[in-house]
């Protein structure tokens, strides 16, 4: 059966998912890249071209990023800075092969032709309900599981719509203060999954949710 999921999705110890203050230069605002350090000391995220890098639990997680995904669902501030939409050669911050490799599915408002991208990514930008959009992307991952891959305000309504069938949080040692929050809203979410946690040396907390059934 195809899951929805979410795969390391990192969170400050106060709960925010990104900064405050996006921008072209700082994608994750006053946040930098203090969320995903973790991430890039990774084997698999350092790639044959950096050998060394741990490799570890954190590497085992990253390395789950693409097995069994066929599609991505993310919203239109993880695609780009504010303003995107009015850029005719904006094609997200990924370069010409993003890392998706599947048809992936943007959320907003802002109406915009598909972009086909190396790699096997393609674009395709959707207004619809969390549900609609969930039925559209699960049509064309055939047969494989749907990521939703963030940001904050995303993944925090596929959750309050009980959408999200497996979720792995990372939670990132740093206090951020301010910026987007994962967890409004979701009072008593632990109640409709099965919660795993396990501590990696490099700091980070991993905690994964199955929902109960799933
Ligand atoms: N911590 C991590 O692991 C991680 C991972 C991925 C991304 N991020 C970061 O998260 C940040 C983005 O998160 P965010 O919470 O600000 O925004 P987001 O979830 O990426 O996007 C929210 C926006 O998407 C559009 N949208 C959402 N739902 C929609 C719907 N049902 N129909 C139509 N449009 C819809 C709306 O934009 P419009 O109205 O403008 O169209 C909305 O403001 C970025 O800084 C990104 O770098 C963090």
């Amino acid at each position: 059966m195809s899951l929805t999921r979410v795969q390391f999705f990192s969170i400050s110890l106060d709960g925010f998912g990104t900064g405050e203050g996006q921008t072209l230069e700082a994608p994750f605002g006053h946040a930098g890249e203090r969320l995903h350090e973790w991430m890039f000391a990774t084997r698999q995220w350092r790639g044959p071209d950096q050998p060394g890098g741990s490799g570890g639990v954190d590497d085992l997680f990253v390395k789950q990023h693409d097995q069994g995904i066929g599609a991505e669902i993310m919203g239109a501030n993880k695609f780009g800075p504010r303003g995107w939409h009015e850029d005719p050669e904006w094609k997200g911050w990924w370069g010409p092969n993003p890392p998706f490799h599947t048809p992936t599915f943007i959320l907003t408002h802002h109406a915009h032709p598909p972009i086909e991208m190396e790699g096997g990514t393609t674009f395709h930008f959707i207004d619809a309900t969390p549900a609609e959009a969930l039925k559209t992307a699960r049509e064309a991952a055939g047969g494989k599981d749907v990521r939703i891959g963030g940001g904050a305000t995303v993944i925090r309504d596929f959750l309050a719509a009980g959408l999200i069938d497996h979720m792995h949080i990372v939670v990132v040692p740093i206090l951020l203060g301010r910026g987007v929050r994962l967890w409004d809203g979701l009072e008593g979410l632990e109640n409709d999954y099965q919660i795993e946690a396990i501590s990696s040396p490099s700091g980070v907390t991993h905690v994964t949710f199955t929902r109960t059934g799933a």
